[in-house]
């Protein structure tokens, strides 16, 4: 079933939890979608998992497009999402909307995501949803921030922080979006904020209460070096792709049997 904004809307209501991982490329995508996820993010986290970028600053617009394009190729069923990189949004509202408005022209993807829930923001995601484009918030921490906020920590953890991101959430859904992602949050914070809003919220690392769940797929499958504590990895495919292809070399080099010939 081919997913949009209300299916998630819905979803909320049944209370039926949604089920979101991240893709950056075609292959992965359609493994992925067939699988039957509700929802996938070409994030920005794609600089890190699959150009080796240290953070997720230096994305660039261009570097996102062609990733989503690739994802798009792939995905037939699950609603598909792309952040927009690091001063594509944050410099003025116009800017913001001609650079969203190029990747879903560009890309095809039905949204587009964002961090952060200051006010100036807040009038920058009214402009994207007053001009069509559906939008997904992002609380909590921000890798986007990460210099600001001195590494990857937890947030809200105050009683102070916590009621600013419960009035940048409530904010933030009153200017339009369709779904906020909660990253890093104490659970109980998560679980207010959840409680409060009509629209989904997405956990990680946000504790058991949000609408559903958001994986970086590098680490749920066990592929990157190192992951995020607050991440369970699913498979550890990192170390059966090394094992594969050491197998595959020593094949090749004629010290082992060659694998079996391909089902198919
Ligand atoms: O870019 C990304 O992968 C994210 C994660 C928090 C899911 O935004």
């Amino acid at each position: 079933m081919a997913h949009t904004v209300l299916t998630l809307q819905h979803y909320k209501q049944q209370a039926r939890k949604i089920v979101a991982v991240t893709a950056w490329d075609y292959l992965l995508a359609q493994i992925l979608d067939r699988a039957g996820v509700d929802l996938i993010l070409v994030g920005d986290s794609l600089g890190m998992v699959a150009l080796g970028y240290e953070t997720t600053l230096p994305v660039t617009l261009e570097e996102m497009i062609h990733h989503a394009k690739a994802v798009r190729r792939a995905v037939k069923d699950a609603f598909l999402v792309c952040d927009l990189p690091f001063l594509s949004y944050q410099v003025n509202p116009e800017a913001a909307l001609a650079n969203a408005g190029q990747i879903l022209k560009a890309t095809g993807v039905q949204a587009v995501k964002l961090e952060g829930g200051y006010p100036q923001l807040v009038l920058t995601v009214q402009r994207l949803v007053q001009a069509g484009i559906p939008v997904m918030g992002h609380l909590g921490l921000l890798p986007q921030a990460v210099h600001r906020l001195g590494g990857y920590r937890q947030q809200g953890k105050t009683p102070a922080t916590a009621a600013e991101m419960l009035e940048q959430a409530l904010a933030l859904q009153e200017a339009g979006i369709f779904a906020l992602l909660l990253e890093h949050i104490p659970a109980t914070l998560a679980r207010t904020i959840t409680e409060k809003l009509t629209i989904p919220t997405i956990g990680i690392g946000a504790g058991h209460d949000c609408d559903g769940q958001i994986v970086v797929t590098a680490d749920v499958l066990g592929l990157s070096e190192k992951w995020p504590p607050f991440v369970q990895p699913y498979a550890n495919l990192r170390a059966q792709v090394s094992a594969a292809i050491t197998a595959y070399a020593q094949a090749v080099r004629g010290n082992a049997p060659a694998s079996p010939p391909h089902p198919l």
